[in-house]
């Protein structure tokens, strides 16, 4: 695993974009798993200004995104997919035919996981894009979901539900369900990317890349992919370099 720890969330961003940018620049027709919430806000800022600037076209990409809430679509302002369009989609040139997400507005959501689950089988991911729940969730798996799963249905924890009221007039508007690539699409990526940034995340990055690999904290599966960059500010890091500097005076 190669690990960054940069000053503060501009730093982290500038250097996830990078990778994904000279991801696309290599390969132009690459599929790119894409996160949501607010860590990949400044990634995707990042991504518009290199395609504004000339240095990469998204033309040929295709997207798949980790999750999407139940009863939310695309008239909704706080769906992901409406959060996609708003935050990267709207300001890159790409073919949004070729832009994947699970639809939260299912009818039969079992029938929706089975389809997204095909579609993953069918688009592996180049580069997958993740951020961390405080409670150390990838995408909408929460603590204890197996490793081996796929796309399925979650009821949320209510400390996701209260992490995510922020984006919700209110707690209560948060749905209290989700649709989410499971562990298992997670890990399938041929890479995959990982942004902590705040202080509010740093036990949920020590437990993950430091402690055992439990499924009580989900990301920590990623210690056992192949291909992983773990990007942290300062703040995130706190824990790491806490032991780290404990260690050298040992
Ligand atoms: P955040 O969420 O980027 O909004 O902090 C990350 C996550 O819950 O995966």
């Amino acid at each position: 695993m190669k690990t960054f720890i940069k000053s503060d969330y501009k730093e982290a961003c500038k250097i996830a974009a990078d990778i994904i940018v000279n991801k696309v620049k290599n390969n132009p027709s690459a599929i790119l798993g894409l996160a949501t919430g607010s860590t990949p806000i400044g990634i995707y800022a990042n991504m518009v200004q290199a395609y504004k600037r000339k240095e990469i076209s998204f033309a040929k990409v295709r997207t798949v995104n980790l999750d999407e809430y139940v009863g939310l679509g695309e008239s909704d302002n706080q769906s992901y997919v409406s959060f996609m369009r708003r935050n990267l989609f709207d300001h890159i040139d790409v073919d949004l035919r070729n832009t994947y997400l699970p639809n939260g507005k299912s009818q039969n959501l079992e029938v929706e996981c089975e389809r997204y689950n095909e579609l993953l089988q069918s688009m592996r991911q180049d580069i997958q894009l993740l951020g961390i729940g405080s409670n150390g969730h990838i995408a909408f798996n929460e603590p204890n979901t197996p490793f081996t799963s796929c796309t399925h249905v979650v009821n949320l924890t209510q400390n996701t539900i209260k992490d995510n009221a922020r984006f919700f007039p209110c707690a209560a508007d948060v749905p209290t369900q989700a649709l989410t690539m499971g562990l298992s699409n997670i890990m399938n990526a041929k890479e995959i990317v990982i942004v902590v940034t705040g202080s509010n995340k740093a036990q949920a990055a020590y437990d993950a890349f430091k402690g055992s690999i439990s499924e009580s904290c989900p990301a920590s599966i990623l210690q056992q992919h192949p291909s992983v960059t773990l990007i942290m500010d300062n703040d995130a890091a706190r824990l790491f370099s806490l032991r780290t500097v404990l260690h050298k005076h040992q």
